[in-house]
């Protein structure tokens, strides 16, 4: 489809939707505008999201990313526009007509958020076990051996040493702690995955093995994920589907490859190229 196509109608007309098109989308968004004053986060941006599937979002700095993921994650209000989710009881909900406490179950339950900063992600004045503990505690676990060892074995997963598990996250370094948080957010065993920039922030070599430990834990648990990201490398090893943004809109989307070996706006173009040089 044209870039202009892709502004307007989202991508829903999108072709790489045959693959999931048997399945019913699990999270369906129409027309999410948000504006600061005078000023566009993001714009009428429509897509739905299949399960299984990983939908990269990349733009440069100031293209509407963070604003959109949380608009999705109910962490931003937008003006206009719908997030239906299909959640486990009901079928597809209104996220944001639900009660607080039926969206902060979602949030503990089939949703995850990663922050770019693992300090807002992590609690860092509990052990890392508590850390992993919490969320299963939050879901109604109690047998303290239980959690425990699903702590322990969630770190294992995320390649940290059993003998940290008493230490704080302050005692990790940047990379642990981003692996901690992926634990944390994913020993509940959520359906939804919001991340914005994980590898942001970490050395080339540390964000290498984070993206293979993501890769590894997004196909063994059939994850559904969006990604936020600047980072095009990021999304050709994880996305299966991208949506390019630029000034708050969706200037292109589709299949990873097809957008980043063929990009037909100028703008991805431009994306694509830069990167080539750098
Ligand atoms: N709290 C805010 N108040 C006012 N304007 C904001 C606020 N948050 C974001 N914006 C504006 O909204 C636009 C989109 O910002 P956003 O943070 O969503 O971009 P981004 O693509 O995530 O950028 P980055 O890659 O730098 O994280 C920018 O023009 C930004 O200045
Ligand atoms: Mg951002």
């Amino acid at each position: 489809m044209s870039a202009q196509e892709a502004g307007q109608s989202g991508v829903h007309a999108d072709p790489s939707h045959q693959a999931w098109a048997a399945a019913d989308p699990l999270l369906r968004v129409s027309g999410v505008s948000k504006s600061y004053g005078g000023r566009i986060g993001c714009a009428d941006v429509t897509f739905d999201l299949y399960p299984g599937e990983v939908m990269g979002i990349v733009g440069e700095s100031g293209s509407g990313k963070s604003t959109l993921l949380s608009c999705l994650a109910g962490h931003l209000v937008p003006d206009r526009g719908e997030v239906l989710f299909d959640t486990r009881a009901g079928g597809l909900r209104d996220t944001m007509t639900m009660s607080e406490p039926e969206r902060r179950m979602l949030s503990r339950t089939d949703w995850a958020f990663v922050h770019q900063n693992p300090r807002d992600g992590l609690r860092m004045g509990v052990s890392a076990g508590g850390n992993v503990g919490e969320r299963l505690m939050a879901v109604g676990a109690r047998h303290y051996g239980q959690i425990r060892d699903q702590a322990l074995d969630w770190l294992d997963r995320v390649e940290i040493a059993a003998d940290r598990v008493d230490d704080r996250p302050g005692a990790f370094s940047g990379g642990m702690q981003q692996r901690l948080q992926i634990a944390r957010n994913l020993v509940t065993g959520p359906r939804l995955v919001f991340m914005d920039e994980p590898t942001g922030g970490l050395d080339v070599s540390v964000q290498a093995r984070l993206l293979d430990l993501l890769r590894g834990l997004v196909r063994e648990m059939g994850l559904s994920a969006i990604i936020v990201t600047h980072d095009l490398a990021v999304v050709r090893l994880l996305a299966d589907r991208l949506m390019v943004m630029k000034s708050g809109r969706v200037v292109e989307a589709g299949l990873t490859d097809q957008v980043l070996d063929d990009p037909q706006h100028g703008y991805t173009q431009l994306l694509v190229s830069s990167v080539l040089q750098v």
